[in-house]
């Protein structure tokens, strides 16, 4: 049961055009419950109609609100972070009860997000372009940064409120405006951020919010994509999608920042600080359950402490407490759905019947509480030929590989076509800038697990996309550049 002290965050309906609205057909999407997999609340199941409505309110709005000066844009989105944080407590709740991280986290997720709007509404102000040197005399050379236009953001369920935040806020202040649409196991934080940038003033059709179904998103998604109307696509989610809306979008050239799937290495060299190492995964892997997009797949340790790490790994990893997220006690909660535990389950028993070794977990757990429970687990003995070597598991297990030197384990590391996050663990000075170098990711969390922060850039290399998340590049993929070039002047 989700009780909240401002009743009015939850809501049910589109927000298109600064009106609360029903999809156009009435139909309706059940919202579960991922710890008892239960109905609790519905929204709108909007399709490609709908869809066309927010782009009409966002392209409506667009002229005036990206000639509004850089000050007024950022003391709105100012007011928004002020609100988000005077509703971190519900917007937790909304958080744990739709998605299932513990609330301990879900609370950090609001501060998460509340600190892109921040850092967005800091660097909507520092917005320049540049003079350039004239070559030939009598003429000036200048460069401006204006906004794409009408943005269209498409967010994953892992952090409904992050992922989200984190595109509206670098959009608004760059004077864009947005079409967007939250996971379908997730619509309920995105339409509650939605009613609070309200609350704070953002004028109609700047921010437009249309959820759907499973069934009905390539309906939506669809529809943006072939609007000449839509300047740029971000998303954050599967590699197989990123890829598609890449092609699909392509007829109109639309800009893109494609967050996508990962494989992220772990390595602890043999100089390593242990207890930091294992402090670093436990912090990297198990956070939200193993359900990010940076969770370490792949755990190297070097065969020198390899017996040693995995020891101190599984103590730690055997007492983390499982249970409903909005128990106070659970620092795993439930995972997403019945296909997330399904996959985890299969990778593991795919390992096990490879080779690999269960040191703690490796089972379903709390089925009594509802179907979506897994064990945090450690497997060692894990071999390239294993599924979870190749694809991301996400979820709450640890496969250890033994590695015996850097150069093997270099190429094993970088041996997947993704590339977002890596993480290695030396106090070895030239090492570190060796190795660093050499990951092939666009990311490297270097004696350190917890890397994201609003003020660094977020995104990867090759399959795992382009286009990057906070610091000022964030900003800077929601502009283009345009030079002028005056002659003419004696
Ligand atoms: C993700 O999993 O896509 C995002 C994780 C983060 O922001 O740290």
């Amino acid at each position: 049961m989700l009780t909240l002290s401002e009743p009015m965050l939850l809501r049910s309906q589109n927000l298109i055009d600064d009106q609360w609205r029903d999809a156009g057909l009435g139909a309706r999407l059940a919202v579960t419950d991922p710890a008892t997999a239960e109905a609790f609340a519905n929204v709108a199941d909007s399709d490609a109609g709908d869809a066309r409505l927010a782009v009409d309110a966002a392209a409506a709005a667009f002229p005036a609100w990206s000639r509004r000066p850089a000050r007024e844009r950022a003391q709105l989105l100012k007011r928004w972070h002020a609100l988000i944080l005077e509703h971190e407590e519900d917007l937790a709740r909304i958080i744990s009860t739709e998605q299932g991280k513990p609330l301990k986290e879900a609370r950090g997720e609001v501060q998460y997000g509340a600190s892109y709007v921040e850092w967005f509404a800091e660097e909507a102000t520092r917005i320049c372009g540049d003079i350039v040197a004239e070559a030939v005399p009598g003429r000036k050379l200048l460069v401006l940064k204006e906004p794409v236009g009408v943005v269209a953001a498409i967010t994953p369920w892992n952090f409904p409120l992050a992922m989200i935040a984190r595109k509206i806020a670098p959009a608004l202040a760059a004077g864009c405006t947005v079409v967007a649409k939250p996971a379908e196991d997730t619509p309920l934080t995105a339409l509650a951020l939605a009613w609070l940038a309200q609350q704070a003033g953002m004028p109609a059709g700047v921010v437009n919010i249309v959820t759907a179904s499973r069934e009905h998103t390539p309906g939506v998604v669809d529809a943006w994509l072939s609007d000449s109307r839509v300047r740029k696509v971000t998303f954050t989610g599967s590699t197989p999608v990123g890829k598609h809306l890449a092609r699909e979008s392509a007829a109109t050239l639309k800009k893109l920042s494609l967050e996508l799937g990962g494989n992220a290495p772990f390595i602890v060299f043999d100089d390593a600080d242990l207890d930091a190492a294992v402090d670093g995964l436990m912090a990297s892997k198990f956070r939200n359950g193993g359900q990010t997009c940076v969770c370490p797949n792949r755990v190297y340790v070097h065969d020198t402490v390899h017996d040693d790490f995995v020891e101190r790994l599984a103590r730690r990893v055997g007492a983390l407490h499982v249970g409903p997220a909005t128990e106070d006690a659970a620092q795993i909660g439930p995972m997403i759905n019945a296909r997330a535990v399904d996959k985890i389950a299969r990778h593991v028993e795919d390992a096990v019947a490879r080779g690999a070794r269960v040191v703690t977990g490796g089972k379903r757990v709390r089925s009594a509480d509802g179907p979506h429970y897994y064990a945090p687990t450690v497997l060692v003995d894990a071999t390239p030929a294993m599924e979870l070597s190749c694809e991301e598991t996400f979820g709450p297990v640890a496969p250890i590989f033994r590695f015996c030197d850097e150069a093997e384990v270099i190429r094993d590391a970088n041996d997947t076509p993704f590339g977002l996050a890596a993480y290695f663990y030396s106090n070895d000075i030239r090492r570190i800038w060796r190795v660093a170098q050499a990951l092939e990711t666009g990311m490297v969390g270097i004696n350190e697990g917890a890397i994201a922060a609003e003020a660094a850039p977020f995104g990867g290399v090759k399959e795992s996309g382009y286009g990057r998340e906070g610091s000022r590049h964030g900003l800077d993929d929601y502009m283009h550049t345009k030079y002028l070039c005056q002659g003419q002047l004696g």
